[in-house]
């Protein structure tokens, strides 16, 4: 066998970026050598003979050597993510959802059957954010993490911010570009920018924090006002995702829509980009910054994970087995 082949289920936005990926990556030894989809009826930029509507000729297939998860039903995923793992395959995912709800049982099924799950692609697009926590950070303490993790609601703020523009156009805008969820009120409610910092917090600080525990707010009230307001003070509103140490050795976290002035480096984060702030405790801080959403971006972090998946590497969550934190949920304080 001379190439090393990808199973793809899914092609939709992040799917056609990753096959655009390794469609232009073909000297790097490369190919898709199946593609798995649901709906027949749709139209697509490949010949109907490139699909396969069945699942297990992709997860059965022994000539695959990794295969990427990249649908957006949940239920289906998981399904997925868990016969791919019990078998003991490699296999990367884009689903922030998923991994956020299902870390603890998704780390388990990789211990017991020696399969390897990378996600890097849920969080913040082309951001190397969780291999910088794990590989750079994981023996120094974290100060903080913070950081714009939805694209769809900060390009919606930046709209309003720069054109005035109306919130519903500007929602619109983000689905046509391929920014915003099937169903964006995950968006812009806040629960994307959640589950993606429910596994920055496990990489962060060792911590699985269950999405459902953690205190959240979108961006669906922010009416013109409060934007004209926060201009008025030189601020921008964007939606923070972040999770600090506390004083007291706790971890605490939290999304929510927060006046940034124009002297964080969180105010210069426009459009579909993300960007996130890491203060170490010896480190200081560091600002990543790229973009978070769309098909190229999403689909390079993708083939990313695939270049490290077959290079042998695999989350070792380093600060998962030390970590004696507990997490503070608004008054009340958890031991996870
Ligand atoms: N809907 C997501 C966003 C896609 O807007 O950030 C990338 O995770």
């Amino acid at each position: 066998k001379f190439k090393k082949r990808i199973g793809l289920i899914g092609f939709g936005c992040v799917g056609q970026g990753l096959f655009d990926v390794v469609e232009a990556n073909r000297h790097l030894g490369w190919e898709i050598g199946s593609i798995c989809v649901r709906d027949k009826e749709k139209p697509r930029t490949l010949p109907a003979s490139a699909f396969t509507y069945d699942v297990q000729e992709v997860l059965q297939d022994p000539s695959l050597d990794i295969i990427a998860e990249l649908i957006s039903d949940p239920k289906e995923a998981l399904s997925i993510l868990r016969q791919a793992l019990q078998q003991g395959r490699t296999v990367v995912s884009a689903n922030k959802k998923v991994v956020a709800e299902n870390l603890p049982e998704l780390i388990q099924l990789q211990q017991r059957h020696g399969g390897v799950l990378l996600y890097e692609a849920s969080v913040c697009g082309s951001i190397p954010v969780l291999r910088t926590l794990e590989a750079y950070y994981g023996s120094e303490p974290l100060v903080e993490v913070r950081g714009i993790l939805n694209g769809s609601s900060n390009y919606i703020l930046s709209k309003l911010h720069a054109e005035r523009g109306s919130y519903q156009s500007a929602l619109e805008q983000a689905q046509e570009l391929g920014f915003a969820e099937a169903d964006p009120a995950l968006d812009v409610e806040g629960i994307d920018a959640l589950h993606k910092l429910c596994i920055l917090t496990a990489h962060a600080y060792g911590l699985l924090v269950h999405p459902d525990d953690v205190l959240h707010f979108g961006i669906q009230h922010i009416s013109p006002e409060v934007v004209e307001l926060a201009t008025a003070l030189n601020c921008r509103i964007k939606l923070v995702g972040s999770v600090q140490a506390t004083a007291t050795g706790q971890v605490a976290l939290q999304v929510l829509p927060t006046f940034i002035p124009d002297t964080d480096a969180l105010y210069d984060v426009e459009a579909e980009f993300n960007g996130l702030e890491i203060e170490a405790q010896f480190a200081g801080k560091q600002f990543l910054k790229g973009r978070g959403a769309g098909s190229h971006p999403t689909g390079s972090a993708v083939w990313a994970d695939i270049s490290a998946a077959v290079r042998g590497y695999r989350y070792t969550y380093p600060k998962l087995c030390t970590n004696q934190a507990t997490f503070v949920l608004g008054n009340e304080q958890l031991t996870v």
